[in-house]
């Protein structure tokens, strides 16, 4: 259910706008509050009095046309906003907005929000096909905007393929989702719309087709922290090693990894695209130097496996780290709070959490941990024995007072 949502709805000109009157009543019949802005040229496609009527509230279509009001009225809809869903929306809208232009008040008012922004493009296949508009797609993606990607299909030039507007009812429900995840545990959404990427379980190197070398990694802290941030609105990212574990429900993307190299790999890619990154995965410091393609055979000689440096993720992440939170894990069955804060400094972290490995209900495998969170200005939190799903809230609550007090 949308209730009590605001979602500003962005129709651009393209002939799929027609489309948008049927998002905006869906949307309504859901209880949701609905402001339009058009673009001009969305205008010769619709009129605006269609989306008035169906909105119940004025369509703004030219920033233009009360230039004592604009400024204040598109800050405040930026403001005001939950959600902004830009339907259809064409190439221009998105080259526009890729390289930064605020000509329009929907690209105005876009460009001033701080609400997830939900983009359904619709043009026609060599269009969206072209590397110009794909390297946007991809920027914007970069910075956080959603994308509905079009579906395949006759287009309203003749042509066959991608480029359709993805059906209306997929929209909404995509929207509708998009809300709900924050509200299945019918508490906090302080995480709406933030992009995290969460690791977990272990990584395996591997000796031969045959054997490997891994750790005790469940994977349950990791998808622990996932479904909690997944609970309170947030768009996970789950990248995990091997574990027995069902992927949690509400996972925006889920990715599977095998070696410390994959994991490296996958987080480069997928960094900056997300605004948190958590490091609970425990990642194997070291790999066979070499890998045999046929299975070792035994022999009565004992067998030395000489093993090389795996790249240390997280450090590698703290050199570009940028704006972004970082996370990490200290797993330690000595110096716990020694080897911990060195972490913090070596990996750029925001802060750490450590566990005492020798500490029963902490660690690998539990339900619980035991866990001390150090922050970057060295200050200590100590927790007694919680459910990890507990230490996951734990581990939001000290993100939200980062953002919290870097908004200050
Ligand atoms: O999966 P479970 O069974 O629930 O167990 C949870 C856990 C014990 C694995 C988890 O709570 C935990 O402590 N994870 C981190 C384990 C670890 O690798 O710790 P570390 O102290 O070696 O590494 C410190 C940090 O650097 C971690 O955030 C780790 O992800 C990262 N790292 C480590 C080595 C490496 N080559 N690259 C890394 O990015």
């Amino acid at each position: 259910m949308l209730d009590n949502k605001t979602i500003v709805v962005g129709v651009t000109g393209g002939i799929a706008a027609y489309k948008a009157c049927d998002v905006v009543s869906k949307f309504k019949k859901l209880g949701a509050n609905i402001h339009v802005i058009m673009t001009e040229s969305a205008c010769e496609f619709v009129r605006p009095m269609s989306f008035q009527t169906l909105s119940n509230n004025f369509v703004i279509s030219d920033m233009f046309e009360e230039p004592k009001t604009w400024e204040v009225e598109h800050i405040e809809l930026a403001k005001k906003a939950d959600a902004f869903l830009i339907v259809p929306a064409t190439a221009n809208f998105i080259g526009k907005l890729a390289s930064g232009i605020a000509d329009d008040m929907l690209t105005t008012t876009v460009m001033a929000t701080k609400s997830p922004v939900i983009i359904a493009p619709a043009m026609n296949t060599n269009m969206y096909e072209n590397k110009i508009v794909q390297d946007n797609i991809n920027k914007l993606e970069k910075y956080g905007y959603n994308f509905i990607e079009p579906t395949s299909g006759l287009l309203a030039c003749g042509d066959i393929g991608k480029g359709k507007l993805e059906d209306v009812d997929i929209i909404v429900e995509y929207v509708d989702n998009f809300f709900n995840n924050s509200y299945k545990a019918g508490n906090k959404s302080d995480f709406f719309g933030k992009k995290i990427i969460i690791t977990a379980g272990p990584t395996i190197e591997s000796i031969d087709p045959v054997r490997y070398i891994t750790n005790r990694s469940s994977g349950k802290m990791g998808y622990a922290i996932a479904e909690e941030a997944v609970k309170r609105g947030a768009i996970v990212t789950l990248v995990s090693g091997k574990t027995n574990l069902k992927v949690p429900e509400g996972i925006e993307k889920f990715i599977g990894i095998e070696s410390a190299e994959d994991l490296y790999n996958t987080l480069v890619e997928e960094f900056d695209k997300n605004d948190v990154v958590i490091q609970s995965a425990a990642v194997a410091d070291y790999r066979p130097k070499s890998y045999s393609d046929k299975k070792i055979k035994k022999s009565d000689d004992d067998l030395v496996i000489k093993l090389s440096r795996n790249k240390d993720v997280a450090y590698e992440l703290g050199k570009i780290k940028g704006d972004k939170i970082l996370v990490g894990f200290a797993a330690e069955t000595n110096d716990v709070l020694e080897n911990a804060s060195r972490k913090i400094k070596k990996k750029n972290l925001d802060f750490i959490v450590a566990n005492d490995l020798t500490k029963a209900g902490a660690g690998f495998n539990s339900d619980t941990n035991i866990v001390k969170i150090i922050d970057s200005k060295g200050n200590i939190f100590e927790y007694p024995k919680l459910l990890k799903k507990e230490v996951g809230n734990l581990i939001l609550d000290k993100i939200k007072e980062v953002i919290d007090n870097r908004n200050k």
